[in-house]
């Protein structure tokens, strides 16, 4: 139970990745402000949690099952918490999906919708009308930059991120008014399960309706870029914990937070042309026309941020 003084997080997603590194952070935080919910859908996966927790766990840190995609597992889970009394909510818990459209069923496009939008919702639905009734509260949300620009071959996970960060941006204005504040974390490579999971997918993806050209684009072109990006500008989770500990700890948290300096100029290019061409054919440009150059740009840049050494984690094999 959290002592007085402590502010109650509840987080989503936390069996992996950035959703483990959060609880981790803010359960060993030095002045013990935090009392952590770390929540996920499945229990049993709660070892490395609890092993990197250490002597957190059982003290400023406890677990609870929840399932973003059950609106049951939500409502059971937030009547589970003391008074259902939560200060700071963090949506984390997400997929991701890859690969030409043509080979996506719409049911797999549902699940990533389901996840990465819906359960938002869920959570805040769940949440807020207490928050509302305290006049305080703190929804954080586990975007991307892909929340903010398109990216080929991602086109289903992007706008699952974009019609949260739609979603978001029109809250935000409404909890203001009850003194909620409203966050958004836009990480952009992050190394965690996540990639490993989609190259697993992709892998044992048969790529059924797409015609051989694109499969050729997919395949040859666009992985190879993504693997170079990845190796040269992925973050650790830990980056992320620490932007979210930082944002959850201002006295005027910002509603967007990009982690990656290196995205903002990619993001920048969508609102210095409004007519959408100059993001469009940059981009076409670096995956088609200009492959082999980015390929270059991006050994240096592994070498400038010194991750040249590190090991190939991830291969489309
Ligand atoms: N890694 C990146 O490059 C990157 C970049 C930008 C944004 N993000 C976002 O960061 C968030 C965390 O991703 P990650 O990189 O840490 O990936 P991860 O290691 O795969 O973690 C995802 C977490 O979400 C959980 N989850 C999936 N479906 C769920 C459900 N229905 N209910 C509850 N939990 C569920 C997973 O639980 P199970 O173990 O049960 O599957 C896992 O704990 C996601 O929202 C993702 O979109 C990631």
């Amino acid at each position: 139970m959290a002592n007085s003084g402590q502010r109650v997080v509840l987080i989503t997603g936390c069996s992996s990745g950035i959703g483990l590194r959060i609880a981790v952070t803010l359960a060993n935080d030095e002045k013990k402000r935090y009392h952590v919910i770390a929540t996920m859908r499945d229990l049993k996966k709660k070892d490395k949690l609890v092993e990197a927790a250490g002597d957190a766990y059982g003290k400023t840190l406890m677990l609870l099952p929840l399932d973003v995609c059950s609106d049951e597992s939500v409502k059971q889970c937030i009547n589970n918490v003391k008074d259902r009394h939560i200060d700071i909510l963090i949506n984390n818990a997400g997929v991701g999906l890859l690969g030409p459209v043509e080979s996506i069923s719409i049911d797999e496009m549902k699940r990533v919708f389901e996840t990465n939008f819906f359960g938002v919702v869920r959570m805040i639905k769940e949440v807020m009308p207490d928050m509302k009734k305290r006049r305080s509260g703190h929804i954080v949300v586990m975007s991307s930059v892909m929340g903010l620009q398109g990216v080929v071959f991602n086109d289903v996970y992007t706008a699952s991120k974009f019609a949260m960060e739609g979603f978001c941006e029109s809250m935000a204005v409404q909890l203001m008014k009850f003194n909620i504040r409203l966050s958004m974390i836009e990480p952009g490579p992050v190394h965690t399960e996540f990639e490993t999971k989609m190259m697993e997918d992709v892998a044992k993806m048969e790529y059924p309706g797409v015609d051989a050209d694109t499969v050729r684009y997919f395949k040859d072109v666009y992985l190879p870029s993504s693997i170079d990006i990845f190796e040269a500008m992925g973050q650790t989770p830990e980056d992320i914990a620490k932007c979210t500990k930082k944002v959850i700890e201002s006295s005027s948290p910002r509603f967007r937070n990009l982690t990656n300096n290196l995205y903002t100029p990619i993001v920048a290019l969508k609102y210095a042309d409004e007519t959408g061409g100059l993001s469009v054919n940059t981009f076409y440009n670096l995956l088609f026309n200009f492959g082999p150059l980015m390929h270059i740009t991006m050994s240096i840049l592994k070498c400038l941020t010194c991750s040249c050494l590190r090991r190939r984690t991830i291969s489309p094999n």
